[in-house]
C-alpha cells in the first residue's frame, strides 16, 4: 500500500529535492550533447515536467516549510525569482514546436538558469534548512506525496503560462525589435505633413506658466 510513501524512509525532504536536481542535471547535459532534434525534444519535453513537478512541490511544501524556520528571507526571495524566471521560459517553449529559430537557445537558457538555481539551493539554501529543527523525514513524506498526485494529475497552469498565453512568445526578442523599429520609420514616412504643424501639447508646468502672465 502507498509503497511510494516507505521509499521517503530512504531520503529526506533534501535528499528528494537533490534527486531530482541530478536527474534535471543529466537531462541539460543530454540535450546539449545530442544533434538529433526529435531527441532534443523528446529530452526537453522530461526536463520540463520534471520541473514543474519539482517548482510546485518547492514552492508549495517546502520553501513555506523553511520560512517559518528562519531560513533567511533573501535567499528564498531569490529562489522564487529564478523559479518566476524558469518558469517563464517553460511557458515559452510549451508552446513551441521545436522548429523556431530561438528553440535550442531558449532551453539552453533554462538550462543554465536552473543549473545556477540549484548551485545556490545546495550551497546556500540547503545548509541552512539542515541547521533549522524542520522535520524533513515528514517533510520528505509530504513531498512524494504530491508529486505522485502531480504526475497522476498533471501540474496545474502556472500565473507565467497565463501570461505567455496572453502575450504570446518572443521566439526572437532582437528580430522583434528590429521588426517593430522598422514599422515606425515606415508609418513616419507615411505619416501626413500637416500632422507635424500640429502643436505639440503644452506641460503642465508650461500650462501654468501661460496663465500667469495673463
Ligand atoms: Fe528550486
Amino acid at each position: 500500500m502507498l509503497e511510494f510513501l516507505t521509499r521517503a524512509n530512504d531520503g529526506d525532504a533534501i535528499a528528494i529535492l537533490k534527486q531530482d536536481h541530478e536527474k534535471v542535471k543529466e537531462l541539460f547535459d543530454r540535450f546539449e550533447n545530442t544533434d538529433d532534434l526529435r531527441q532534443k525534444k523528446k529530452i526537453a519535453a522530461e526536463a520540463i515536467m520534471e520541473l514543474k513537478i519539482h517548482a510546485t512541490i518547492e514552492e508549495e511544501i517546502f520553501y513555506p516549510a523553511l520560512r517559518k524556520r528562519g531560513v533567511e528571507k533573501d535567499i528564498l526571495n531569490e529562489a522564487d525569482e529564478e523559479h518566476h524566471v524558469a518558469k517563464l521560459l517553460i511557458a515559452e517553449l510549451d508552446q513551441m514546436t521545436g522548429s523556431e529559430d530561438h528553440y535550442e537557445a531558449k532551453f539552453i537558457v533554462l538550462a543554465e538558469n536552473v543549473r545556477h538555481h540549484i548551485k545556490e539551493e545546495e550551497g546556500e539554501m540547503f545548509p541552512q534548512a539542515r541547521r533549522s529543527e524542520a522535520d524533513f523525514v515528514a517533510l520528505g513524506k509530504e513531498l512524494l506525496l504530491r508529486k505522485q498526485q502531480l504526475k497522476k494529475n498533471g501540474v496545474p497552469p502556472s500565473d507565467e503560462d497565463k501570461l505567455i498565453a496572453r502575450g504570446g512568445i518572443a521566439d526572437s526578442p532582437a528580430r522583434n525589435a528590429r521588426k517593430a523599429s522598422a514599422k515606425k520609420v515606415t508609418a513616419k514616412a507615411k505619416a501626413p505633413a500637416r500632422a507635424k504643424a500640429r502643436p505639440a501639447p503644452k506641460s503642465p508646468a508650461k500650462k501654468a506658466r501661460a496663465s500667469g502672465r495673463r
